[in-house]
């Protein structure tokens, strides 16, 4: 999606004769919008459309938390047990129109190929590596990694090592900030990554294997399966701008200043009504007068999730690596009693965590009501000088 890619032997223009050892080419147009959007154009060995079994149609079911308060949450997710595969094994933590953000630690290799026909994934990286094969070629990807993927992408996982991921599916688009491009789409300089840090597929691999395939696809609020009799990899060249591509938080450069920067300086990607952010290791504010971490806001149009996921949060109560806190709208939120104070004279933090912040409000599930610990939102009534108040966390 970032810039225009090329894997493979393509023909020498669009919509001409394309042939594989005198077989006549399909040519798929894969776009956005109408055929207005971006798109890129695959060359198959066999038609994307050939089906040989219409398989099971299984509904999304999800299971909603409606609680009798209103009240910011701390849900700890580190200790949930593994389950599934990389997209069985998704369990979703809150949702709304725009956004589901699921956790996932998946122990099972996927036996079938999955394609999201109605949305567009982020999966962030905690722990694990592995490759994302998919129809477009081999992506790897390593711990840290945001994997973007743009709908009607046929896709795999091949993990290696255990795998515990934050996943983000939206309806809408997963885009860069506009603010970041110029005119012409190219990133300019003050965004915090460039082009280099855009990871697009490596290597495409075109498999001629027959048989039976199973394609999994999310569509309508389910998943449909159907058997193929081809390998959905068959693809022996494609170009454009739509691929999905990695991004490590490791490579996003903070934004820092004399006094406080705002959470939109942290943004990584943009979505439809939502947001999502990387915290990372940085240099504080540095005027002498600066308070470095941030003031008391109400997020009056918005809720804030924070993935918490690296650094060190053990001095400040109740917080992990794994946490989740939400912060829904209508409530003001900020650092905890005594750590403006303690604050006073820190130049850099160390932690990383992963924010998505959405515009309209979250429904939660009841995996979410067994992971809140009930106790987050009195925190800010303690004493400054309990020794809950210890630590100091800079994105609050
Ligand atoms: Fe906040």
């Amino acid at each position: 999606m970032p810039f225009y890619q090329r894997l493979g032997e393509l023909p020498r223009k669009r919509h001409i004769v394309a042939r594989d050892n005198g077989r006549l080419l399909t040519e798929e147009v894969m776009g956005f919008e109408g055929f207005s959007g971006l798109e890129s154009i695959l060359y198959h060995l066999s038609s994307p459309c050939r089906v040989i079994e219409l398989g099971e149609f299984e509904p999304i079911v999800r299971e909603e938390w409606v609680p009798g308060t209103h009240a910011h949450r701390h849900l700890r997710t580190w200790d949930v047990p593994p389950a599934g595969d990389a997209v069985s094994g998704r369990q979703l933590l809150m949702w709304n129109g725009d956004v589901e953000i699921s956790f996932a630690r998946p122990t099972e290799t996927m036996d079938y190929f999955f394609r999201n026909g109605e949305g567009d994934e982020v999966i962030f990286v905690h722990e694990g590596s592995g490759t994302l094969e998919s129809v477009f070629g081999d992506l790897p990807y390593k711990p840290g990694d945001y994997l973007v993927v743009p709908r009607g992408t046929t896709y795999r996982f091949a993990p290696e090592g255990e795998q515990r991921y934050l996943v983000f599916e939206t309806p809408g688009l997963i885009t860069i900030p506009k603010r970041y491009r110029n005119e012409h789409g190219q990133l300019m300089e003050h965004a915090p990554y460039y082009h280099r840090d855009i990871h697009p597929p490596t290597e495409l691999r075109t498999h001629r294997d027959r048989g039976e395939f199973v394609v999994k696809v999310r569509v309508r609020g389910g998943y449909q399966t159907y058997v193929i009799d081809y390998h959905p990899f068959d693809v022996v060249g494609w170009d454009g701008y739509v691929y999905p591509w990695t991004f490590s938080i490791h490579d996003f450069e903070p934004v820092t200043g004399r006094i406080h920067q705002p959470p939109p300086s942290h943004q990584t990607f943009a979505g439809p009504n939502f947001v999502i952010c990387s915290f990372c290791p940085r240099k504080l504010d540095y005027d002498p007068e600066a308070v470095p971490i941030p003031y008391h806001h109400s997020n009056l149009q918005s809720e804030e999730m924070i993935y918490y996921v690296d650094g060190n949060f053990s001095s400040r109560k109740g917080i992990e690596v794994g946490s989740v806190t939400l912060h829904p709208s209508g409530l003001p939120h900020g650092p905890q009693p005594g750590l403006a104070e303690k604050s006073l004279g820190m130049t850099e933090t160390h932690e990383y965590a992963v924010m998505c912040d959405t515009f309209n409000p979250l429904r939660l599930t009841t995996l979410a009501a067994d992971l809140d610990d009930g106790k987050y939102m009195y925190s800010w009534a303690e004493d400054a000088s309990s020794d809950g108040q210890a630590g100091v966390t800079s994105h609050l």
